[in-house]
């Protein structure tokens, strides 16, 4: 039970050891977790409905993407009402009613803040094509036509194509680092801040225990708006991801100001003891330590890992790099699954494969300094749902063959209709081609299940604080390069990326084996012998003395 005062009048300080240190997050795509209202999209009365999930589970950080009023064109991620709830996802009455659930349960609950643009539908961005000369104006990023009378600068948007677009009405672009329906905000204007003060301190007074901050390397753009330096040359008609590769960022993210805006949003959070945590996806782990500094942000997303391939040398370094580059390991919040990339059991080799290696790399992550998310479905095992052209719907996936639905497909809760996801007769997305094994109702209580190892791991790490600590952490080199692992104040853990068997040279007790779950009651697997770690196979050993 989390007993947290709401409102000015209960302003406390954050407490000394911050709360989420110790926490274990699951990120909720809202849209595809749970149909309250039998409208074929998840929403906040689903969510409330299956908030059990997380406590079996063991999970106590929830992030929830937006619920606000939106036209839709980027899923929610692009706000025109920051002070309401989108009539679909639920009421304030739905919000307040998460949060005392949540909090009853012991689950603290973040919300997204969408805050490097809002929806071209939004009053303010209406307001500023409406009137060139007003106060909105200037709420945004306008820039008059380069020369030859293109975009004012060679900026991509992440989403592929150029970063500006023309309004005719008054001849000048605005800048989008997403969408044209997702207009950049101008952060270096000091009334779009106080606009912002506003909202944060709204959400904290309803309860919320924080924010991830949506785009938060990109608040703050170039004051004099600079090309960026190309890389390579630029093909307007390749993958996204190639668009932006072929340029440094070194004006469009990352910039000076930022952390200015991030303490000011911290001195918020820190009234209320509520934790600031940014998405802070960057294309160099330096970029990551400058957004994390003591003073800014209290944790932020490290992505690395949601692109490597089963590589012991790519997957030690997206685990070393952001250690090396913050201050304090514990403002790492570590993802190998999210809502924008292909789900790491399809990534790493699909089918059981692919799932025994996802959860071999999530023992790392649960095993090091920082806070660990799982990404809905994660803990089912889920792949990659599959999409049909026809019910594609991110706007990304439908200009290329990378698009997001695949990860967004909704959460298999039961056999059944849709399920048990929706009562409606057609879901926003389809059910992914999942099988009743998918599914919480049938993996929840099976010994061996995906869910029943998540649900291991999850508790080892919030039993062991030797996992949860700052210090402590020596990386085991092996002779084939096939181990990733390390020890921490005599637990060891490996994982094997390599195609044969390895040997672990370590002493202690097996506690967690990612083929098995809690060995607590099969000891006798580990009773004689060295360890052996099989291909795809994570090991967790207790110290020999047993102490944790
Ligand atoms: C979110 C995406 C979204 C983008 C633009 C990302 O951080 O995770 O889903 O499309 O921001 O708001």
């Amino acid at each position: 039970m989390i007993d947290r005062p709401r409102g000015t009048d209960h302003e406390r300080s954050v407490p000394l050891g911050a709360w989420w240190h110790d926490c274990v997050g699951y990120a909720v795509y809202l849209p595809s977790f749970a149909d309250g209202n039998g409208d074929g999209r998840g929403d906040l009365a689903g969510l409330i409905d299956r908030l059990d999930h997380l406590s079996v589970l063991g999970a106590d950080l929830l992030w929830v993407t937006p619920f606000h009023p939106s036209p839709g064109a980027d899923n929610g991620y692009d706000v025109s009402d920051y002070e309401t709830v989108d009539p679909a996802a639920g009421d304030l009455g739905t919000v307040g009613r998460l949060i005392d659930e949540a909090h009853q349960r012991g689950i603290r609950v973040v919300m997204d803040l969408v805050a490097n643009h809002t929806s071209r539908e939004h009053p303010w961005f209406r307001a500023a094509l409406d009137d060139p000369g007003g106060p909105y104006r200037d709420f945004y990023v306008w820039a008059d036509p380069g020369p030859g009378g293109g975009p004012p600068n060679n900026w991509v948007s992440c989403f592929g194509g150029p970063a500006w677009t023309l309004d005719p009405g008054s001849g000048q672009y605005y800048l989008h680092l997403f969408l044209p329906d997702q207009p950049d905000l101008n952060w270096r204007n000091p009334a779009v801040a106080e606009a912002f003060d506003g909202i944060i301190e709204r959400w904290l007074g309803a309860g919320f225990d924080g924010f991830r901050i949506d785009v938060a390397q990109g608040l703050v753009k170039d004051a004099a708006l600079r090309s960026n330096p190309q890389l390579a040359p630029f093909d307007p008609t390749a993958p996204r991801r190639d668009q932006w590769a072929a340029f440094e960022h070194r004006h469009d993210i990352v910039q000076p100001g930022t952390l200015d805006v991030f303490r000011r949003w911290r001195s918020h959070c820190e009234r209320r003891g509520a934790l600031l945590l940014g998405e802070t996806s960057v294309d160099h782990p330096e970029q990551y330590g400058r957004l994390l500094p003591g003073d800014g942000l209290h944790l932020g997303f490290w992505l690395g890992l949601l692109k490597t391939g089963w590589e012991s040398g790519s997957i030690r370094r997206a685990l070393r790099d952001p250690l090396g580059a913050v201050d304090d390991p514990r403002r790492i919040a570590w993802v190998c699954s999210s809502l924008d990339e292909v789900r790491a059991a399809t990534r790493l080799g699909g089918g059981d494969e692919g799932r025994r290696r996802s959860l071999a790399l999530a023992t790392l992550l649960f095993c090091l300094p920082g806070t660990p998310f799982l990404y809905q479905g994660e803990e089912l095992g889920l792949l990659q749902g599959d999409v049909p052209a026809e019910w594609r719907h991110d706007p990304v996936g439908a200009a290329v063959t990378d698009g997001r639905d695949g990860c967004r497909t909704p959460m298999p809760w039961e056999p059944g209709p849709n399920f048990g996801f929706s009562v409606a007769d057609r879901t926003w997305l389809p059910d992914g081609g999942r099988t009743d094994d998918d599914t919480v109702a049938v993996q929840r209580g099976r010994p061996d299940s995906w869910f029943e190892r998540y649900r291991a791991l999850v508790a080892l790490r919030r039993s062991t604080p030797a996992l949860r600590q700052a210090g402590d952490l020596t990386w085991i080199d092996d002779a084939d390069d096939a181990l990733v692992a390390f020890r921490r104040s005599g637990w060891t853990i490996a994982t094997n990326c390599g195609p044969d068997p390895v040997g672990l040279g370590a002493n202690g007790t097996v506690v967690f084996d990612s083929d098995l779950g809690s060995v607590a009651d099969r000891t006798d697997q580990y009773a004689t012998g060295p360890v052996v770690v099989r291909p795809g196979q994570a090991v967790v050993l207790a110290p020999p003395d047993g102490t944790p």
